[in-house]
């Protein structure tokens, strides 16, 4: 399906930010994009990149890697040793979305810890830091998320974040970001991604969330870090030859795609507004600060008589996609292929699926 196939058929695709399609123009800078062997350091597009997102994010360097997955992976191969422990939210992506990662390629175990909107505090982090004591793994690192999907796309505030991360450097951990969507963190928080950087050692960001490229992820941290982190993504396979023509759709993305985010904001917030007026639907409690992003999360409470893969497959049949998150919760994300009058249609279908 391509992008005007969904537009030529109504269908209005809200199963989240990752489906939307290269824009012509996008495609069209992809077409022109000078590109070489980026295994031997010989792409100037990817080069160009990578040069542009570090010193976006303050920091010496950074790798194009092919996902945010590996770009979290590398992160946590570079900052650990096998049996090490690291600390993420019990909610965050590394736990849930990325098949036992920090298992499987660095040995690591992971402490959840808990906490709204994909949220914990320093004195909660500290915590969950174990002794020196031969029994124990050694805790390494703790890696934040933000915004935070399964909290609903939750923004960090800048205080909240240097509280959590000034706590763990002096407890001798390192600071990784998932920042998959801290494009949107930095258009919701009011803050730059150079900001947000500077409280981390790595931080990965995504062009294939909502700024739309077709794939592409980045990582940045110190030179030494980088240097490492290029020979683990030879390691994962996350080498790619002529790359420059992925890495121009994120340049043209970082150029065309960074302030319209806030459009996809307005247009989730009015979603939510909408379907919150439904009898039997109420917003998930990781909207406590209202719908912050993107991301909203509802539910559908006992008077409504089917079930969310139910209603996904009703909302399928009148051209509107979301996914079911639970066996009564769901997830609408607000995207570059959704227009403001869209997202009122799709409000409209939630409401006439839950009459019937
Ligand atoms: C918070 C977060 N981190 C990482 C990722 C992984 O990105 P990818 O799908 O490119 O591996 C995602 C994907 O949705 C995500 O939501």
């Amino acid at each position: 399906m391509t992008q005007s196939d969904k537009a030529d058929r109504n269908i209005i695709d809200l199963r989240s930010d990752t489906v939307t399609k290269p824009t012509a123009a996008m495609r069209e800078t992809m077409a022109r994009a000078e590109v070489g062997d980026d295994v031997l350091g010989d792409d100037p597009t990817v080069i160009a990149l990578e040069r542009r997102f570090a010193e976006m994010l303050g920091k010496e360097a950074a790798v194009f890697v092919p996902s945010g997955t590996m770009a979290n992976q590398i992160a946590i191969k570079v900052h650990t040793q096998p049996g090490d422990e690291i600390i993420c939210h019990e909610g965050s992506h590394i736990i849930h979305y990325e098949g036992g990662g920090p298992a499987a390629l660095a040995g690591c175990m992971v402490k959840g810890l808990a906490g709204l909107r994909g949220q914990f505090s320093a004195s909660e982090m500290l915590a969950s830091i174990r002794h020196d004591n031969v029994h124990y793994p050694r805790t390494r690192l703790v890696s934040l998320e933000n915004t935070h999907n399964r909290g609903g796309g939750a923004v960090w505030t800048l205080a909240d974040i240097t509280s959590v991360t000034d706590a763990a450097r002096s407890a001798g951990l390192a600071t990784h970001l998932d920042g998959a969507r801290a494009w949107n963190a930095c258009a919701a928080g009011n803050y730059t991604p150079r900001q947000l950087a500077a409280s981390f050692d790595s931080i990965s960001m995504c062009f294939s969330k909502g700024l739309g490229a077709p794939i592409g992820s980045a990582l940045a941290g110190s030179e030494a870090f980088i240097k490492q982190g290029r020979r683990v993504r030879k390691l994962f396979g996350g080498g790619m030859r002529q790359a420059g023509i992925l890495a121009a759709a994120c340049l043209y993305a970082l150029d065309h795609h960074v302030e319209r985010l806030r459009d996809d904001h307005a247009n989730a917030k009015t979603f939510a507004d909408l379907i919150a007026r439904i009898p039997g639907i109420k917003l998930s409690a990781q909207h406590a600060k209202g719908i912050e992003t993107n991301i909203v999360l509802f539910e559908l409470d006992s008077i409504v008589p089917m079930n969310a893969a139910e209603l996904t497959q009703r909302l399928k049949t009148r051209g509107v996609l979301m996914l079911p998150t639970g066996e009564r919760s769901l997830r609408a994300v607000a995207n570059l292929e959704v227009t403001a009058e869209a997202i009122k249609r799709a409000a409209a279908e939630v409401a006439n699926c839950v009459a019937k």
